[in-house]
Parts: C-alpha cells; structure tokens; sequence
C-alpha cells in the first residue's frame, strides 16, 4: 500500500480533513463570503518566480533571524488562530510546545482554548500574545496584565476585526465559537484600537495585525508600533481585499525600514517564504497549517509542519544562492508587476 506519510504542508489538510467532523475542518479551512481572497492568497505565490544566482557557494545555509530581539530558528512564526482544542484536546499546549522545540515564537489567539496562564505553563519559549480591544476596556487591560505577568513578551494587536466576517460554511453548520477561554462572559463586539492607550497599561512592545495599505502602516509606525503584520486575516474577514504578498512592497517601503514587516495568509512552501523575504518581509506568520498538523498528528504534526517548511525554504535558499536571509533580495524574485514594466 502506498505510505499516507505526508511530503508536504499541503498534504496535512485532507489528513485534517480526514480526523475532524465537517463543522470543525470547515471552521479552519473556511473563508469569508466567495472565498476569493481566501485563494488569492495561495495563489498569488504561484504568480510570483524565482531568479536564482547559482555561482554562489551554498554549503552552508544558516535560516536563523531574530524578532523584536528573540532569536528564532528560522523566520517561520506561529500565527494566532482560535480553538486549538476543536484539533486535539491538547490544543494550544501541544501548539505552543510544537513552537517551542522548533525555536520559534508562537502568537497566542485571543480565542484561545486554553488560558495564557495554562499555555505558559505548558512549556518556556518566546511566545506573544494577540488581543483585540473591545470597548469593555477592562476586558482587554485584564488580558494584557494576565499575559504580560505569564511572560508573553508581545502585544499583537489585531485591527482587522470591528466585526466578524461572514463565513458561509459556520453560517450552515451553526458553528458558534463559544469555548474560548479567556473571552468568556464577553458581549460587547466593537473593537477600539487604541495604541495609545495599550501603551499606557503595559511595556510590552505592540505589533498591528492586520495592515494591508501604506496609509494605514504609516499610521502604524506613527503610533509606535513595534511591528506591522500584512494580513487578510486568511482571507476570513473583507472577501476581495487583496492577497497579501501583492502589498508586502506597499507596506514595507511606507514604514521605511522603522520597524519590522512580517507577513501571512497562504505560505505553503519555503519558497513563499522566500519570495516573502525577498519582496522585504522579515518573517511570515502560518496559520492553518499548524491547525491540520494538530489535527491530524497533535504535536508531533505541528512540529513536522513548521520542519517541513524549515527544510523547504533551506534548499529553496541554497538552489538560489543564498546562505543567510539577508542574502535573499528583491532581484532574487520576478512579481507580475516587473513582468508589466
Ligand atoms: C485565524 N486568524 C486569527 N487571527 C487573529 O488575529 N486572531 C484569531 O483569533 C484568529 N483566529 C483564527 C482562527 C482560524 C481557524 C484561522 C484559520 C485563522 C487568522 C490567522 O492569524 C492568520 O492571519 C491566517 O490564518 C493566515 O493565513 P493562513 O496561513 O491560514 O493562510
């Protein structure tokens, strides 16, 4: 019989497919409204090609960066997605202790099902905490005093949110989130995004999550934002924004170099990784794949997950002649746009 091992990151999803009831795997897998710019995101990758410089000496390649001053093993982050638990009854432990032995930081979800004192306690790695502001301010303050006394070194502020998209798939099967542990008792939905005053109750560095214009990443930057995340939210928020590897540039040449660009939405392959990093990224966040690699392996998955596109993007850099990541650069990829000019 053929091996149902899976070789790659996208093989995880029908094994997920596979492990979890329908309303759960359409919860992940799902997108707002058309789905459109749930696939643009993959697909707008697949557009984009690699120039390799192949006179270079690739015998060693080193993917190690650091973020707001941690050092990662790669530029290959966690995203913070809700409800681990409806995976693997272990959820965000296993996810956090997956992250932690890949070397890298993972974003705790707001929405989590398990508390951030329950996930510290699970294992000590670099992790940061994402929260939406609600106008119940006490809500958010209570969060970010609870994360920062558990030692989540990030605040990852998630603007993308005023209200919930609207995901077909959940409206049929009746899915309603409502096992999320640090937002119990929550009612009002209206998300106020006051940097200003986040900054006022914590010393934590805040990231936005969620700019997808130049408008709004210099607004970031002037607010002093530690970092801006280009997001989509997975294409699970407003259908027909654009996919967010084609507003990377926008967004890195507006905040100048100030602070960092981290980008998700669609990474599949090390080579988005690296098209990531070329086009100015300097780390992208995955999100569903970690959910199906919990599903359908718990932790050991999450790990083969992030392994997998660890491995990839090394040869990736190697098979185009860069042996650090500051090595990879604009000229090492050809967007639609150059091909037009
Ligand atoms: C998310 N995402 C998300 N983002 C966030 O800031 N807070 C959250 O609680 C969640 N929850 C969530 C649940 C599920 C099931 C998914 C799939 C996503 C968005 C997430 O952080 C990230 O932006 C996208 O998942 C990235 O796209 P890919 O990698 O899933 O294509």
């Amino acid at each position: 019989t053929m091996s149902s091992e899976p070789v790659n990151v996208n093989e995880f999803k029908a094994l997920a497919e596979r492990a979890l009831p329908k309303m759960y795997f359409e919860f992940y897998a799902g997108g707002a409204e058309d789905e459109h710019t749930l696939k643009a995101n993959e697909e707008a990758y697949q557009r984009i090609t690699i120039r390799p410089r192949v006179l270079v000496d690739v015998s060693r390649i080193d993917m190690s960066t650091r973020m707001l001053g941690y050092s990662i093993s790669s530029p290959i982050m966690v995203a913070p997605s809700g409800l681990h638990k409806l995976a693997n009854p272990e959820g965000e432990l296993a996810t956090a202790r997956a992250a932690a032995a890949s070397n890298t930081i993972m974003i705790l979800s707001f929405g989590s099902s398990y508390s951030v004192e329950e996930v510290a306690a699970s294992c000590n790695a670099v992790r940061f905490f994402q929260l939406y502001v609600y106008k119940q301010r006490h809500v958010a303050a209570n969060l970010v005093e609870r994360a920062e006394r558990s030692g989540y070194k990030a605040i990852v502020l998630t603007v993308d949110c005023p209200r919930m998209g609207r995901r077909e798939a959940d409206i049929k099967n009746r899915m309603i989130v409502s096992k999320q542990k640090n937002v119990e008792g929550l009612v009002s939905t209206e998300v106020d995004a006051d940097v200003a005053w986040l900054k006022s109750i914590t010393k934590l560095p805040i990231l936005l999550k969620g700019i997808i214009t130049h408008e709004d990443a210099r607004i970031a930057v002037e607010v002093g934002a530690a970092g801006v995340i280009v997001s989509n939210h997975g294409g699970r928020q407003l259908d027909y924004s654009p996919a967010t590897i084609n507003v990377v540039e926008e967004v890195v040449h507006a905040v100048k170099g100030k602070i960092p660009v981290i980008v998700d939405g669609g990474v599949r392959r090390g080579t988005d990784v690296f098209k990531a990093l070329a086009l100015g990224a300097q780390a992208v966040l995955v999100g569903r794949p970690i959910l199906y690699g919990l599903a359908a392996k718990g932790e050991h998955g999450v790990k083969q997950v992030i392994q997998m596109l660890k491995e990839e993007l090394e040869l990736a850099m190697a098979l185009a002649g860069c042996t650090s990541l500051k090595d990879i650069t604009r000229s090492h990829v050809r967007t639609e746009r150059d091909r037009c000019q």
